[in-house]
This record gives C-alpha cells, structure tokens and sequence, in this order.
C-alpha cells in the first residue's frame, strides 16, 4: 500500500504521499471514536425530532443540522464533538438546527452525561419544562438557550451545574430570582439580556465569586440603585444595564464595584443629575451613558484616569462637557444628538488621543480658533453632520479616514487639501452649499465620496485611475455640465455611481458595462440622449440591481432580446433567503429595479424581459413603447411594481399577468389598451387610474363590466 510512495521525486506522487498520509492519520485517531453507545444516543435523539422544520423568518441562518447523522458515517455528526480520547460526545453545538416540538423529560439529550458544551439557542420547543432536566449534565460549563421563548423562572435545577462558567438566557422571557445562580462559583460569563426581569440586581449576583461579565440589558430591572451596597471584592470587568428602568443616581452606587472596565447605563428612567466627581472606579475604561437626561456636567471627572470610551449621545446636553478635558486616554467619545450650539471648544483637539469623535445632531455652528485648528489632532474619524456649520470646511489632519459633515451650510470651495489626505476612505459633503467645481484630485484611498445635494458646476473632472479604492460616487443633484470622465471605466471597484439630476449631456455609457462590481447606476433627470442599444456593445453589467435612467432623451428602440444577457443578480432567481429581515439587507442583497421611464424610447417591449426573474419594479412609463404588452412579464414573479402608463402599447392586456402575486402597484393608463383587465386581487385592487385613458378596457377595479347590453363580451379575453 505504501509502495506508489517510495521516494520517486514527482508532483503526482508527492500528492499520493499527502493523501496517503492524511487518510493514515484520519483512520487511526478515528479508531476509538465515537463510543457506540453515544451514536445511539444521539440518533435516538434525532428521531424525537424526526422533521426539523426552519422558520428562516426568524432565524436566517437555520441549518437543520441533525440531518446529517446518520449512523453510517460516524464522521458526519454535524455540531458534534466527541472526545478524541474516550469517544463520549462533549459538545453539542444545536443553535438554529430548526428543532421544534416538545423536549421531553425523558429525551435521550439528558443521556449525554459527559456534555461540556451544549448550544440549543434559536430553536423553539413548545414548553420550557426541559429546563429542570438540565441539572442532570453536570458537567456542563458552557450551556447557551438564547431566543428559544423559555418563560418563567430560571429552574433551581441550573444550581446544580457547578462547573458552569458561561451561560447565555438572553432574548427569553424569564423574570423572577436569580437566586438558582448563586451556588455557580466557577461562572465567568452572564448573558441575560432581553427578558423580563424586574426589581432591583441583587449584590450576590454582582459579587459572585469568579462572575466577570453580566449583561442584563432590556429587562425592567426599576429599583433605585442606591439602595445597592456590594463589596468592592466584585471581580465583575463588564455590567452592561442599557435599557431597563433605574431611577435615582445610577453611577455613583455602581462605581464601588471597583474593577469595571465597561459599564453600559444607557436608556434608564432616571432625571437624577449623573455627579462624575466623586466616583470610585479604577479601572474604567468604556462608559455608556447614552439616552439618559444629563442636565448638569461636573467640570472635573474623579475616578478612573484610563477612560478610553464615553458615550453621552441623546442626553439633552447643552453645553460642552469640560470634565473630558481631563480624560488624557480618551480615544472615542460621541456626543451625538445633544443640544450642543455654537463654537466646538479647541481644546478638543488636543486631546492627546482621541481617535473618533462623533457631533452629529446638535445645533453647532462654528469652531474656536483658526481653520486649522484640526489640523493637529489625532483624529482619524470625525462626524460633524446634522448642525448649523457654516462657511468654509476645516482644514482637517493628515490621518483622518472618515469625514462625516453632511446636512450643514458649509459653503465656498471644497478644499483642495483633501486631495493629499492619503488615508481618507470616507467623505460625505453631502446637502450643503459648496459651489465651485468638484476637486480635479482624488486620493487613492477614498472608497466613497458623497458631494450630493449642493451647488456644484462644470464637469467631473477626468481623474479616476486604476488603482483607485472608489466603491460609491454620488454627485447627484449639483449643476454639473459636460460629459461623463471616461476615467470612470477604470475604477473597478465601483458599486454605485449617482449622478441624478444635473445638466449632464451625454450618450448612454456602454462603456461602464464591464465594471465587474457595479451595483447600481442612476443617471436619471440629465441630458443624455440617443440609443441605450448598441449591436457592438450589448449590455452585460455583471453585478446590475438597479439601472435608472429616467427623465432624459434616450431614444430608439430596443430588439426582442435587449435583455438577454444582463446581470446575474437580475436573472438569478435568488436561492431560499427568506430570511432577510432588515429591509436594508433586503434593498443591498436582492432589491432590483429598471427605470427606464420619462425617455423618448420606441417599438415593442423586449421580450426578454421575462429573462429578469427577480426583477422588483420594472417602469417604462412615458415613452413611446408600441405593440403588445409582453406575456413574458407573467415569468417575473417576484415583480412587486410595474408602471408602463403613457406609451401607445395596444392590445389586451395579457391575462397571465393575473398570476403575479407580489404586484403592488400598477400603472397601465394612458395606452391604446383594449379588452379585458386580468382578474385578481393584484389588478382589482387597483385604483381606476390606473387603467384609464385607454381605448376600451373592462373589468374591474374599472366600472365598464366586459359584457355589453347584447350579453356579447366586448372583446375576447
Ligand atoms: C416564524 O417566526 C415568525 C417571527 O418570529 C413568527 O411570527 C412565526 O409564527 C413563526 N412561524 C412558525 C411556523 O413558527
Ligand atoms: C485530543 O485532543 C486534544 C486537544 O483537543 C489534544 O491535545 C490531544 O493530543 C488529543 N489526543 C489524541 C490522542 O489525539
Ligand atoms: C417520553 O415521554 C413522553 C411524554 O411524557 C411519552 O409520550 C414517551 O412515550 C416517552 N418516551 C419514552 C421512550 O419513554
Ligand atoms: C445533580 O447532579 C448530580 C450528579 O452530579 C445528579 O446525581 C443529580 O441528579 C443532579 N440533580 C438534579 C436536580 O438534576
Ligand atoms: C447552593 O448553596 C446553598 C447555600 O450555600 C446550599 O444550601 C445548597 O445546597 C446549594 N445547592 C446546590 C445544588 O449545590
Ligand atoms: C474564572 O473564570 C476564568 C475565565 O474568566 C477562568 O479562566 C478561571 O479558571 C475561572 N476560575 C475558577 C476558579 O473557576
Ligand atoms: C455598606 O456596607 C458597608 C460594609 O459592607 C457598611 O459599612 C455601610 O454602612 C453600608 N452602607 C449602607 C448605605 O448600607
Ligand atoms: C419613570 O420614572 C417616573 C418618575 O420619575 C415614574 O413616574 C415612571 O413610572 C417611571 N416609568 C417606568 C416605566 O417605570
Ligand atoms: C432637557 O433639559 C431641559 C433643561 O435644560 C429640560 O427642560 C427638559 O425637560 C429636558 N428634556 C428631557 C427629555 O429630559
Ligand atoms: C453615536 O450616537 C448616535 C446617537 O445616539 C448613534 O445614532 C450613533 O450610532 C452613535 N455612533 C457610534 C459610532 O457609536
Ligand atoms: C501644530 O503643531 C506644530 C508643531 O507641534 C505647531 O508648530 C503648530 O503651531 C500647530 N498648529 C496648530 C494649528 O495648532
Ligand atoms: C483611466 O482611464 C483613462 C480613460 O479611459 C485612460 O486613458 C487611463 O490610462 C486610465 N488610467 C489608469 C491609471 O488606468
């Protein structure tokens, strides 16, 4: 067997060795694994589940793990980890593996004595009983049940499990003691966060012998934390108490426990003036005072001199806290949504370290001292947006990544300094009033430059070179004139490119059409005229989810298979991701959108178009679009928008458009429609607009029913 692998100095056989030699080593480590008797228990546990079902509207990342054991294949137990040693399972990594149903008392999970490891979050049992069993593997240290729906009191049965050293609760809906606790000695991480927990936070829990994190956030803990007198022997480094109901003074009490190193406060139901003199943390580093009324400042800050991160955004500050004056280590401190006006004090940049400093939302309109009084900090990101700054740009330091000043009335130039900031990554202009022209520089590193909403004419300058960083371009809504820089096609890692509503004149740039990254281009309201068609340069656009191109004097007509060999995001039906929640994640993963409305495009639609199955809104409205409306559409079927109103399209409206469930919104007035409006809740639903102004059609959401007074259909369906 070994013989292929004698030393014969060849690729192939160097490789047989590597693969001999690994499969040597898999088979004799698997020899005394995994235990027989732990392969039938964890089949046995399988089969109380034997239909793992996903809801993946809850938990995107489901994974029906136990399907993949089977006892055929001892290596493919999915979230399993037996010990290499004796071959009992330690591990039992469960989080979202879509098991539902009941877990009983007698599963055979509570056989798995040796387990040190046991992760069941993001599944749903139908009755929180279990939890009592679980006193029965006592040789857990990590057990994490998050977002499982367990209700009512955390079992006593959880004390018995003394080597415990992490475990996770949060996103339940417990409430009650957390006496069953205590007796844990060796607990080094609490995670409680999100249930209902109420009354006040025990000392016993806050000192337990070896605890060094505790989040309890979002629970309606409410007692005043005055009444709290915890030894200072607390090992506790992180308490995080953000959104619950403390009234009274909430820094003071917590400060005797005295080796914090973060503390998160924020969101509490306290009008008591936070006093930052006489406080007793030594260690302190992050602090998070976030959403609480902060009325009166202290001018000097006691404590802990290592303070690297303050939070004091949403506090109803007015005035600029001076005590930070004092805070030699801080690196981040956001400040963000107070009611901070006038002059940003120059003192702030010289804090030695500071590194991010966030102003937004406040009423600030000016800095003390020159332009460059910046020009020495530390900084590497600042965020000035949403305040009353007006006149011209700071001169900012060499270091600095992110510049956020959108939403304020700089005005003048934009400086040219910004083309030698060789580490800026981020700069939003965005809605001010800088006039002149856009910068004829950009530095390599910048990956997205925001100059929308302001006055700025002439041309884009031709800058953009190959190596450049530029994911985002937006210049919309300037007066900006001329062509667009053909330098554009050298920035291949453009994702989007905005130039909306400026006087640009151009033809249609099939020369983008290769940049392998563009997501999404909106030239709509310019002057771009002539064809979007071009037999030497069909249209490819690898990464295209959004093209508009409305609003400008693009012309001729499109052939039959215009759209066949378009983006994949576009003709790619999206695999099962239902999962999506946040309607961000949803716009940047799968949202797609073609506007090709307001041009003076002819001939018949592209029949193509049904190529495009996970189109979202597709808008054609205000051209000169004739012939049929296309059956293809009935194959867009996550189609949720559809406007072709005002072209001459004739004909009937073809009835397998009925089928598209997801239609919200449809316009077809303002055609040469005749016939017969397809049924369905999608059409009937409707306003009559939508279909008026067009030669003869019938059906509802219109009042002409389709049968005229001989009972003879106007037209056939
Ligand atoms: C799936 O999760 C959603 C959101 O939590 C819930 O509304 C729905 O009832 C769940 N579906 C099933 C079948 O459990
Ligand atoms: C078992 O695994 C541990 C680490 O998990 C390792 O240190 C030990 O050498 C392994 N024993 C054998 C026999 O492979
Ligand atoms: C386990 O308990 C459930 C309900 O208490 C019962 O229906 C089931 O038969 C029991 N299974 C075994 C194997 O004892
Ligand atoms: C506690 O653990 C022991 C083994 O250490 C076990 O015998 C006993 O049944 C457990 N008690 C509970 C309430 O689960
Ligand atoms: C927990 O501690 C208390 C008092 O220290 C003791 O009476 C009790 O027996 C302990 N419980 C367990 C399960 O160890
Ligand atoms: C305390 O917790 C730490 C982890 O934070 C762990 O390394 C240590 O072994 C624990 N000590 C005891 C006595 O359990
Ligand atoms: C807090 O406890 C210390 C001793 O642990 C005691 O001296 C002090 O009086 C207590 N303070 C309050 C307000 O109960
Ligand atoms: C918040 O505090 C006020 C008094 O300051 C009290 O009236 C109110 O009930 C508290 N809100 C909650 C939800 O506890
Ligand atoms: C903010 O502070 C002002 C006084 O400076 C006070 O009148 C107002 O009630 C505070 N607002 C909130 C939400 O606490
Ligand atoms: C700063 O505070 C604002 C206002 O609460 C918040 O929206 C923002 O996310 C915070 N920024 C950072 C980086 O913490
Ligand atoms: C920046 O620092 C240099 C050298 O430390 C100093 O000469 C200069 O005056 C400083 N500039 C500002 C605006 O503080
Ligand atoms: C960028 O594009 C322009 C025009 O297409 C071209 O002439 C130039 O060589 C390119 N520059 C670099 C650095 O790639």
């Amino acid at each position: 067997m070994v013989k292929p692998c004698l030393p014969v100095f060849s690729i192939s056989s160097f490789l047989c060795c590597v693969f001999l030699s690994s499969f040597f080593v898999n088979t004799l480590v698997s020899l005394s694994l995994p235990r027989p008797d732990q392969i039938e228990i964890l089949l046995a546990f399988k089969n109380e589940f034997p239909f793992p079902k996903c809801n993946f509207s809850r938990w995107a990342y489901s994974n029906p793990r136990t399907n993949s054991w089977t006892n055929k294949d001892v290596n493919s137990f999915d979230g399993v980890v037996f010990d290499n040693e004796t071959g009992v399972v330690t591990k039992l990594e469960l989080y979202g593996a879509c098991l539902s149903g009941t877990l009983n008392a007698n599963s055979s999970l509570f056989r798995l004595h040796h387990l040190r490891f046991l992760d069941l979050s993001y599944n749903h049992f139908d009755s929180s009983s279990f939890l009592t069993e679980l006193g029965r593997l006592s040789n857990l240290e990590f057990l994490y049940l998050s977002d499982m729906g367990l209700d009512g009191e955390i079992p006593s049965s959880i004390s018995n499990l003394s080597r415990l050293t992490g475990l996770r609760l949060s996103d339940n809906e417990l409430s009650g003691s957390f006496s069953p606790l205590y007796n844990l000695t060796k607990l080094s991480s609490l995670i409680v966060s999100k249930n209902h927990f109420s009354g006040n936070i025990p000392c016993s829990l806050l000192t337990m012998p070896n605890l060094s994190f505790i989040d309890l956030s979002q629970n309606h803990l409410s007692d005043s934390l005055e009444t709290m007198n915890c030894s200072s022997s607390s090992k506790l480094e992180r308490l995080f108490l953000g959104y619950n109901l403390f009234s009274g003074p909430i820094l003071e009490p917590i400060s005797k426990l005295s080796n914090l190193k973060s503390l998160d406060l924020s969101f509490q139901n306290t009008t008591y003036p936070i006093n930052f003199v006489s406080l007793a943390f030594k260690s302190l580093e992050n602090l998070v005072l976030s959403g609480n009324s902060i009325s009166r400042l202290n001018t000097r800050w006691s404590g802990s001199p290592n303070l690297r991160s303050l939070y004091l955004d949403n506090c109803n500050i007015t005035e600029f806290p001076t005590f930070i004056k004092d805070l030699h280590k801080l690196e981040f401190l956001n400040i963000s949504d107070n009611r901070l006006k006038g002059e940003v004090p120059e003192w702030l940049w010289n804090l030695p370290s500071l590194s991010s400093l966030l102003l937004s939302h406040n009423s600030l309109d000016s800095f003390e001292g020159s332009l460059e009084v910046l020009l020495n900090s530390s900084l590497s990101a600042i965020d000035l947006s949403w305040n009353a700054f007006r006149g011209s740009l700071p001169i900012i330091s060499p270091g600095l990544g992110f510049m956020l000043a959108s939403n304020n009335n700089f005005s003048g130039d934009i400086p040219l300094a910004l083309c030698n900031q060789s580490y800026l990554r981020v700069l939003d202009l965005s809605r001010n009033n800088f006039s002149g022209s856009v910068p004829p520089c950009l530095s390599k590193s910048v990956e997205a430059l925001n100059l929308r909403y302001n006055d700025l004419m002439g041309r884009l300058p031709d800058i953009f070179n190959k190596n450049g960083s530029l994911r985002l371009l937006d210049v919309g809504y300037n007066q900006i004139t001329g062509k667009l820089p053909r330098s554009l096609a050298n920035c291949t890692s453009l994702e989007i490119l905005n130039i909306e509503s400026n006087g640009i004149t151009d033809t249609f740039p099939f020369w983008l059409k290769d940049l392998p990254n563009l997501k999404i281009i909106v030239l709509g309201s310019n002057r771009f005229h002539g064809p979007i068609y071009s037999p030497q340069h069909p249209l490819s656009f690898p990464q295209l989810r959004i093209i508009d191109i409305s609003d400008n004097k693009f012309s001729g007509s499109l052939p039959p298979n215009y759209f066949a060999n378009w983006s994949k995001p576009m003709i790619k039906m999206p695999e099962d991701n239902k999962g999506l929640k946040m309607e961000l994640e949803k716009i940047l993963t799968s949202y797609t959108a073609i506007d090709f409305s307001g041009n003076r495009l002819q001939g018949e639609i592209p029949e193509s178009i049904g190529l495009l199955k996970s189109l979202f809104s597709f808008n054609l409205s205000n051209n000169d679009f004739t012939g049929h409306i296309p059956s293809s559409l009935a194959k867009l079927t996550r189609l949720e928008s559809l406007d072709l109103s005002r072209n001459q399209l004739s004909g009937n409206i073809p009835q397998e458009l009925a089928t598209l469930s997801f239609l919200e919104f449809i316009d077809m007035s303002h055609n040469k429609l005749t016939g017969r409006i397809p049924q369905s809740t999608q059409f009937a639903g409707q306003p009559k607009s939508s279909f008026e102004g067009n030669i003869d059609l019938c059906g509802l959401p219109l009042q002409e029913t389709c049968f005229k007074g001989n009972g003879a259909p106007t037209s056939q369906i």
